[in-house]
């Protein structure tokens, strides 16, 4: 498995993850152009044998203090090998910045327990943030390093 930055070239291949991984609440077309082409985003994609295996995306919304994870997904038959942790890290080196803060929705026990065993704490909830009326758990985490 290897990461590189994704580009606009890999629209198509994005979509299908976003599909399988997010199914109803994949990403409208216009957000996965733009995830791709924006400034201030750092997005990665793990690759193996050519095809898209995993993406995440990470905004720097307040240089150089905050940014967001937009998103992360790897496909089913790739997951707990390793590859969500691998682009996590790679993508909280590349924004740089002191704090990282991600929403997730409440009942995500895989990507929860992923975001805390690197240290993400919850901050707080938005109520019925998500389809179906499913709040958001929002986690954040300091680079102490980085202050
Ligand atoms: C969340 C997601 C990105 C994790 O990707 P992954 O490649 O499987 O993650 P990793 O293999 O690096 O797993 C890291 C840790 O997360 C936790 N974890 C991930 N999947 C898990 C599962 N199915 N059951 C229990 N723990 C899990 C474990 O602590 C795991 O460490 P371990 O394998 O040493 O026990 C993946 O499950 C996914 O794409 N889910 C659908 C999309 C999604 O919900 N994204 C998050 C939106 S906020």
């Amino acid at each position: 498995m290897e990461i590189f930055p994704a580009t606009w070239r890999d629209l198509t291949e994005l979509r299908h993850l976003e599909q399988v991984c997010f199914q109803k609440d994949a990403w409208p077309l216009l957000d996965v152009i733009a995830v791709l082409s924006f400034s201030g985003i750092v997005r990665l994609k793990a690759v193996i044998d050519g095809q898209m295996v995993g993406f995440i995306a990470g905004e720097i919304r307040n240089p150089p203090e905050l940014a967001w994870i937009a998103t992360i997904g790897v496909l089913p038959a790739f997951r707990r090998q390793g590859i969500g942790s691998a682009l996590l890290s790679t993508c909280e080196e590349g924004l740089g910045v002191e704090r990282v803060r991600l929403s997730v929705r409440q009942g995500n026990e895989n990507a929860i327990r992923l975001y805390k065993s690197f240290g993400y704490q919850q901050i707080g909830t938005w109520p019925e943030y998500y389809r179906g009326g499913i709040d958001a758990v929002v986690l954040e985490k300091h680079f102490s390093d980085r202050l």
